[in-house]
């Protein structure tokens, strides 16, 4: 929770959500760092996955993006995540030949947001 409060009031990221008849059904957060453009948690309702509001949603991040000048858009997704793989690459999302490495800034901070924070 603290993640997404963080990232609603900040200058260079927000939150988009999309509701229908009062229920948020889609999400994803999306962010700019000065020099690229991240999208984290993107998610659908369950029962309402397969009806283009995945691509919707990152149509919107992208949109996001470009009015604040981003040229490129990168996210990341769990090694165990696979079955979304083809999501992404219907949408244009090339593999990148890149490493990610992480480092916890603050002791405590993995357990207090959990290992599943990307
Ligand atoms: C990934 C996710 C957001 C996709 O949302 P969705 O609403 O089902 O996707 P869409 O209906 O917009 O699909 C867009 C296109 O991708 C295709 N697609 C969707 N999921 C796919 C999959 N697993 N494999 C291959 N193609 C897929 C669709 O057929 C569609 O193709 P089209 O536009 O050419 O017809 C949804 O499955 C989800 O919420 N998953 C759980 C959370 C998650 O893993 N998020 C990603 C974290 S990195």
């Amino acid at each position: 929770m603290d993640e997404l409060l963080r990232a609603m009031n900040g200058p260079t990221s927000t939150v988009l959500g999309y509701s229908l008849d009062g229920d948020l059904i889609a999400t994803a957060m999306v962010g700019h760092d000065g020099h690229r453009g991240w999208v984290y948690y993107l998610a659908v309702a369950p029962d309402r996955q397969e009806s283009g509001l995945g691509r919707l949603m990152m149509e919107a991040c992208e949109q996001w993006l470009i009015e604040r000048g981003a040229v490129k858009v990168q996210l990341m997704i769990r090694s165990d995540n696979s079955p979304v793989i083809g999501f992404y690459d219907q949408l244009g999302y090339e593999l990148s030949d890149v490493q990610v490495r992480a480092k916890w800034l603050k002791a405590g901070d993995h357990a207090h947001t959990g290992s599943a924070a990307l």
